[in-house]
């Protein structure tokens, strides 16, 4: 091969970024590969604090989030912005991850540059278009201009195939428990910030997403407040995402409530050392539902549906939803019944074996070599 195969690898959020680092740094070290990494800044702060923490500076920043975004207008931003940069650079291939917004606009920016696409973390379905909103549509879309889809798991993969895909599909293992591999074996970190009590259990709390927004959100705060009350021996730290939706109504909510932390979103090095003391993670997440279970902690997912069902099949991961009676039910069992948190604490970590990059670099490569 005499020309370097010309990669860009394009994200926007905390999530996507976390994900793709360690791809970024793996692919650069491929001397086949000339590697570009664009971000949208579809999340500021939240997508700086990881770019530092693997030390990758992007050739491209497009700078795009706005206060309180809406989806129209990033959209647009994102379609229009990364049209200037396909049309200069003409990429090999564009990898996108996910099912954000930054995913589905910049593959389709990508599909009318009439460039390759790379889909990583494809194939998850919850098959209902509205669970999660926006983000079941866009991994559809994603998936359908794709010409190759990293597939975490069989089933994301048995997704793709049902969908009349052909070609082009792998099962690599999600290049999340790569990142967690990395950060929980190198960088080490001090809690002492966030002033944890050592006699009591811990119970961490996350919830950001888009359908969770209003009630079902509320509904979650209130359950929490009902716990603190009846369970004198644990504290709940939330680190609340940076969306003013989720603060409007967690704040007035919980503020000032005795034993629950409201704190700012953690860099991901203490987050993944405050999931590893954990006793119990509550989550709307997508990507904690796939962590947890690598380091051994149950995980009750406030949400209706999930893509990833693979690891409450396996166990450590049970499904709650937001109405408030369940949450504090299952809660409430979780804390009182060993078993069961033995058996759920026990389970196999479905999503990979911490070398998924090497895997994706790998079918890139002879991807390449076969045209
Ligand atoms: C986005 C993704 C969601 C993903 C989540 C990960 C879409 C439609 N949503 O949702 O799939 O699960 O990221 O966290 O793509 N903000 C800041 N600083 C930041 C990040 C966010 O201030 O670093 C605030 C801004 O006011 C911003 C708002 O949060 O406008 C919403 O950000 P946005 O990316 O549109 O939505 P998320 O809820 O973060
Ligand atoms: N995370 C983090 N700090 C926090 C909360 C979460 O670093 O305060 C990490 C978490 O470990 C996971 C990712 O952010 O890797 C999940 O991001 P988020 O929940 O925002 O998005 P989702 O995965 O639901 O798309």
């Amino acid at each position: 091969m005499d020309k370097k195969i010309k990669i860009a690898l394009i994200f926007g959020t905390r999530p996507e970024a976390i994900k793709m680092c360690p791809l970024v740094k793996k692919l650069k070290e491929n001397i086949f590969f000339k590697v570009y990494t664009i971000v949208t800044a579809q999340h500021r702060q939240m997508l700086d604090s990881v770019l530092e923490l693997f030390e990758i500076k992007p050739d491209f920043d497009l700078n795009l989030m706005k206060p309180n975004q809406n989806l129209w207008e990033l959209s647009s931003d994102i379609l229009l912005k990364t049209k200037e940069i396909f049309e200069k650079e003409n990429f090999d291939l564009v990898l996108v991850h996910g099912d954000t917004t930054t995913a589905s606009l910049s593959a389709l920016s990508a599909f009318y540059s009439r460039t390759k696409i790379g889909h990583i973390e494809a194939g998850l379905r919850t098959f209902d278009k509205n669970y999660p909103f926006p983000e079941e549509i866009n991994r559809v879309l994603v998936d359908s201009v794709s010409d190759l889809m990293f597939c975490p798991t069989d089933k994301a993969v048995q997704n793709i195939i049902n969908s009349g895909i052909r070609k082009g599909y792998y099962k690599t293992g999600n290049t999340v428990i790569d990142a967690l591999f990395y950060v929980v074996n190198n960088k080490p970190v001090n809690l002492d910030f966030i002033g944890l009590n050592n006699n009591l259990k811990t119970v961490l709390l996350t919830s950001h997403r888009r359908e969770n927004f209003g009630k079902p959100l509320e509904n979650i705060c209130l359950a929490i407040k009902e716990l603190i009350k009846k369970n004198k021996d644990i504290e709940i730290v939330y680190p609340m995402h940076l969306n003013p939706n989720v603060r409007n109504t967690v704040i007035p909510i919980l503020k000032d409530t005795e034993r629950i932390k409201l704190i700012e979103p953690l860099d991901y090095a203490p987050f993944c050392t405050l999931m590893k003391k954990s006793h119990i993670i509550l989550t709307d997440s997508g990507g904690i539902q796939e962590e947890a279970p690598a380091l051994g902690k149950p995980v009750l997912v406030l949400r209706e549906e999930t893509e990833r069902p693979e690891a409450i099949e396996y166990g450590g991961v049970e499904l709650v939803g937001t109405n408030k009676k369940k949450i504090i039910n299952s809660v409430q069992e979780l804390l009182d019944n060993k078993e069961k948190y033995q058996k759920m604490s026990k389970a196999i970590n479905p999503y990979g074996d911490g070398h998924a990059c090497e895997y994706i670099e790998k079918i890139i490569l002879d991807y390449f070599h076969q045209d």
